[in-house]
């Protein structure tokens, strides 16, 4: 969905072996990935923010389908470009700005598809190269998904308007799982990529408004410190838990899971103060009276950005981490947030 190369192209960490640096093949491999991340990153923003203003509830479900689908891929970009020993790009593709510039909804969701039909060509071009099993069946899967989206999108705008309703029942949607590692999946996908889309963009909002709007008596100053804080400090727990203790969970636990989950419930306890006061400073993310389209667009946010983070570490505190220590069970359901 970016028809640009990636911005940052994958860097390699010191230890990697002068070959490895210097070999055309893998850093070809790795642009490409990356190119694709910033590209489903784009995407996954674009699906989010477009499906949050669409009134009809069906289309607003393709939307979420998809920002799922595109999350769950710039998760899986993530892994395989880690996978190979470089850092992945944190960068968003040009797509989403292009996007974000189409006023109509069903205009941009049809430009949507057409970046997902990008996608799809870069996808059918790259995976004969792929010499890994793994990685090569998780770009196949990525290229499936892409299809089936891109036909249901097409079916919504095509179908005539007279056709009789669809009577079949709907899917219902998919039950949040309980067994560790499709949950730590489901974790990784669903609310660490999304935090790390939400916060650049809401600092992005908040630093607008505080300039904008120094002089409103109802300004929230201080909010893009805040959420500056609030990044970092999110980021570096993530890091934690995607590079420690999910592992370790993932593996079956032992009895050294205890001090990490402890360190990371301890955490969230700070993240649970930092909202409180996200949320003391924003009015309860409440836009005064005559606040003009960005300050609305940054209360929305926050508020998406409060719900899920609650859910987020609800779901670590009452649901993951209880499985690996029994005393959770009993002694701290509290500790829920
Ligand atoms: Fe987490
Ligand atoms: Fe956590």
């Amino acid at each position: 969905m970016n028809s640009t190369p990636p911005q940052s192209s994958a860097s390699l960490p010191e230890t990697d072996s002068a070959s490895a640096t210097t070999d055309p093949a893998r850093t070809a491999l790795l642009d490409a990935l990356n190119e694709l991340l910033e590209a489903e990153r784009a995407g996954a923003r674009v699906a989010m923010e477009t499906g949050r203003s669409i009134t009809d509830p069906e289309l607003a479900a393709l939307a979420d389908d998809i920002h799922k689908d595109e999350v769950r891929w710039c998760s899986m970009l993530m892994r395989t470009i880690k996978s190979l020993g470089a850092t992945p790009s944190s960068a968003t593709g040009a797509f989403h700005g292009k996007a974000m510039a189409i006023a109509d909804l069903d205009e941009r969701l049809k430009f949507l598809n057409r970046g997902q039909a990008w996608v799809t060509r870069k996808l059918q071009a790259l995976i004969p190269q792929v010499d890994d099993a793994r990685a090569r069946a998780d770009l196949t899967d990525m290229l499936q998904a892409h299809h089936q989206n891109i036909s249901r999108v097409e079916d919504r705008f095509t179908a005539p308007a007279t056709l009789e309703p669809q009577t079949e029942p709907q899917a219902e949607a998919s039950p949040v799982p309980t067994e560790p590692g499709a949950l730590i999946e489901f974790i990784l996908t669903r609310f660490h990529e999304v935090h790390r889309q939400q916060l650049p963009e809401l600092i992005q909002l908040a630093a607008k408004v505080e300039a904008v709007h120094a002089d409103h008596a109802e300004t929230p100053r201080g909010l893009t410190d805040l959420l500056t804080s609030m990044h970092s400090e999110l980021l570096a727990h993530m890091e934690k838990e995607e590079t420690i203790l999910f592992p370790m969970l993932a593996r079956g636990g032992s009895s050294f899971v205890t001090h990490p989950i402890c360190v990371m419930m301890s955490e969230h306890e700070e993240h649970a103060q930092r909202l409180a006061q996200l949320m003391a400073l924003t009015h309860q993310a409440t836009p005064p009276g005559d606040a003009c389209r960005t300050w609305v667009q940054l209360c929305t946010a926050t508020r998406q950005f409060a719900e899920d983070l609650k859910a987020h570490i609800q779901l670590e505190n009452r649901v993951l981490f209880p499985q690996f220590d029994k005393s959770l069970v009993q002694e701290r359901p509290e500790a829920a947030r």
